[in-house]
């Protein structure tokens, strides 16, 4: 298990220009490590691998098994209450997971955004089947997840009565204050809480409750997330500092003082689209502030190479891609040869390669033909897509993140500029006028 860096940067980051970023890494380190940095008040996923509360854990599957009884399993939350889970589910499942023949709940995600014809098709969905929800919000007031929560919350009471609609309701918030804190104390509620850690803010917060239970419910095992998690932490924030993570970090630092502004996250399977959404949120909120940051972007190749190729081929050359090649492969597939050989694929049949075999000509070739036009490539080689790479795919980052963060000289855990959509909004909606 393991995310590899390769080394080879083309020419655009010379081992030199890291040797010299090697004291700021340090410097950004040893804040994460002393809690001296700006934010270290949300420092507690980086021990989280170790010291995750276990009697939680335990409720957590306990909960998930009662809650694959269901046929629809509706997640509400935004941001960092939902994007974790879902990468989870569609990295180590499927992003069809819910079209494939499986034994536990579809799982729907809600309260993600304010679209009519989304909730209305959710509801849609819901007919006739047997549905729980987790609403998901750390600070339990968020406006998307609250207009979804009234709206299924009164669903399920619709449906199965007060006293059964509650026990169908779980919920991830504050383990003291909040507006659904409040609501699951209710005694007449009484609905099974989970704790978002004061230490940890939302981007960060897959690997506790947040993210757990619904990848739980998907039947992924979050021993073996936990444990990938834990093996990154030993390699990487418990081992040499010379390590990929940390380089990763100042390669990024590195490109950005020469201009690269852009990071495109490339993959070359679907799988990873909602990594990407993840991972975005993380470095886009934690370091896009105080007029600094690298604009974090995605693609799925070799998709997206018919329809965003060109500009990464011959646009601005202000962008470097961060590409992340999947090792193994699932069950092989092969072309067969065919007697007209019209499409002309005979040449591929002939040499028995695989589709895998294919999608990695393609990595290589995209690969040569970006680095020839100007773009730097940072690439990653992650051995499978199993519940364990997945754990240390998301310690990585993390630590990545908050690392690179530092050494933008940011506070990679707050997200002030997020409040004034929110102000403008609530301003319009006369929030305080109609009280
Ligand atoms: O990373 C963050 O803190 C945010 O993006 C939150 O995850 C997002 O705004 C949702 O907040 P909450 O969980 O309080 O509803």
């Amino acid at each position: 298990m393991a995310l590899k860096l390769d080394k080879n940067l083309y020419g655009f980051v010379t081992e030199q220009e890291l040797c010299s970023m090697q004291g700021a890494v340090d410097d950004a380190v040893n804040k994460i490590k002393n809690k001296t940095g700006a934010g270290s008040e949300y420092l507690g996923w980086v021990d989280l691998p170790v010291t995750y509360d276990r009697e939680e854990f335990e409720r957590i599957k306990t909960a998930a098994e009662e809650i694959k009884k269901c046929d629809v399993f509706i997640v509400i939350g935004i941001g960092g209450s939902y994007l974790g889970a879902r990468a989870a589910i569609e990295f180590i499942k499927s992003p069809l997971y819910n079209t494939l023949k499986k034994d536990t709940p579809d799982i729907y995600f809600a309260g993600n955004n304010i679209s009519t014809s989304a909730l209305n098709e959710l509801l849609e969905i819901c007919e006739g089947k047997d549905i729980c929800i987790n609403v998901i919000s750390k600070s339990g007031k968020t406006t998307e997840p609250a207009i979804a929560f009234r709206i299924f919350r009164k669903y399920l009471i619709d449906k199965y009565g007060e006293a059964e609609a509650n026990k169908r309701i779980y919920v991830t918030t504050d383990k003291a204050k909040g507006a659904l804190k409040t609501l699951a104390s209710k005694k007449e509620n009484g609905y099974e809480s989970f704790v978002v850690p004061d230490d940890i803010g939302g981007r960060y917060s897959v690997l506790s409750a947040v993210g757990l239970l619904p990848i739980a419910v998907a039947g992924i095992d979050i021993d073996a997330i936990m444990n990938g998690a834990l093996q990154a932490r030993n390699d990487l924030y418990c081992g040499p500092s010379d390590n990929d993570c940390y380089r990763y970090a100042a390669i990024r630092n590195i490109l950005y003082n020469k201009n690269k502004v852009i990071e495109i996250l490339a993959s070359y399977d679907s799988a990873l689209i909602m990594t990407a959404e993840w991972w975005k949120q993380l470095f886009g909120e934690s370091e896009g502030k105080d007029g600094k940051g690298i604009f974090p972007a995605s693609v799925t190749f070799t998709t997206d190479l018919h329809s965003l190729g060109q500009i990464i081929q011959a646009g601005k050359r202000n962008i470097f891609e961060t590409v992340i090649f999947i090792k193994d492969s699932d069950k092989d597939i092969f072309i067969e040869n065919d007697a007209d050989d019209l499409d002309e694929l005979n040449y591929i049949s002939k040499q028995y390669l695989s589709l895998h075999d294919i999608n990695k000509c393609a990595f290589r070739a995209t690969v040569m033909a970006h680095v020839s036009g100007g773009v730097p490539n940072i690439l990653f080689e992650l051995d499978s897509r199993d519940a364990a790479n997945f754990g240390y795919m998301v310690y990585f980052f993390e630590l990545a993140c908050a690392v690179s963060g530092y050494m933008l000289g940011v506070n990679p855990f707050d997200q002030p500029g997020v409040e004034e959509y929110k102000n403008n909004m609530f301003e319009l909606l006369g929030k305080n006028k109609n009280k």
